[in-house]
């Protein structure tokens, strides 16, 4: 079977989209899903190549006992094909991934369609707030990650 490859896609690469990857790289691996579930983020912009994430988000995960490890890269044509879920934090993200795109492409999520609070909002970006908006979005990103894993899983006869 081909393993499942999902990329969680932000501006940056730096805060949300590297703690979605944690955050649902943790649910995978708790449900025994970690051969059949590949994860990933990148950012849309080429600020922060390279670059660890946020000392925020890192908190923020360490704080819920979510291993966090990521180096920022940027999202290309190529991801596009790759993956077969491809979620953006919020709606710039969503217009800049649909950018590479040529036809259109049902595997592109926003991530808080997965939301039950507030569905179908953004996942803010926190960078020039404080901690507490960190763990407002970490909130958005739990919540969301485990109706998408259950979408996943149902989407593909997955067994844990
Ligand atoms: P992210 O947050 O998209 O959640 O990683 C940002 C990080 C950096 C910048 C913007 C958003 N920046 O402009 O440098």
């Amino acid at each position: 079977m081909t393993q499942i490859q999902v990329l969680f896609v932000c501006l940056g690469n730096i805060c949300r989209s590297p703690l979605a990857e944690a955050v649902f790289q943790h649910k995978v691996s708790q449900s025994g899903l970690n051969k059949k579930i590949m994860v990933d983020s990148c950012g849309t912009g080429a600020y922060h190549i390279g670059e660890d994430p946020d000392p925020r988000s890192e908190d923020v995960a360490r704080a819920h006992g979510v291993p966090i490890n990521h180096k920022a890269r940027q999202l290309n044509k190529a991801d596009i094909q790759t993956f077969h879920y491809i979620l953006g934090m919020d709606d710039q993200n969503i217009r800049n991934i649909r950018r590479l795109v040529s036809e259109s492409s049902d595997h592109i999520y926003k991530m808080r369609d997965f939301d039950d609070q507030g569905r179908g909002g953004d996942v803010p970006d926190p960078y020039y707030g404080g901690a507490e908006g960190f763990e407002l979005v970490y909130q958005m990103l739990d919540r969301s990650c485990d109706r998408l894993l259950k979408k996943i899983i149902l989407d593909n006869g997955l067994e844990q």
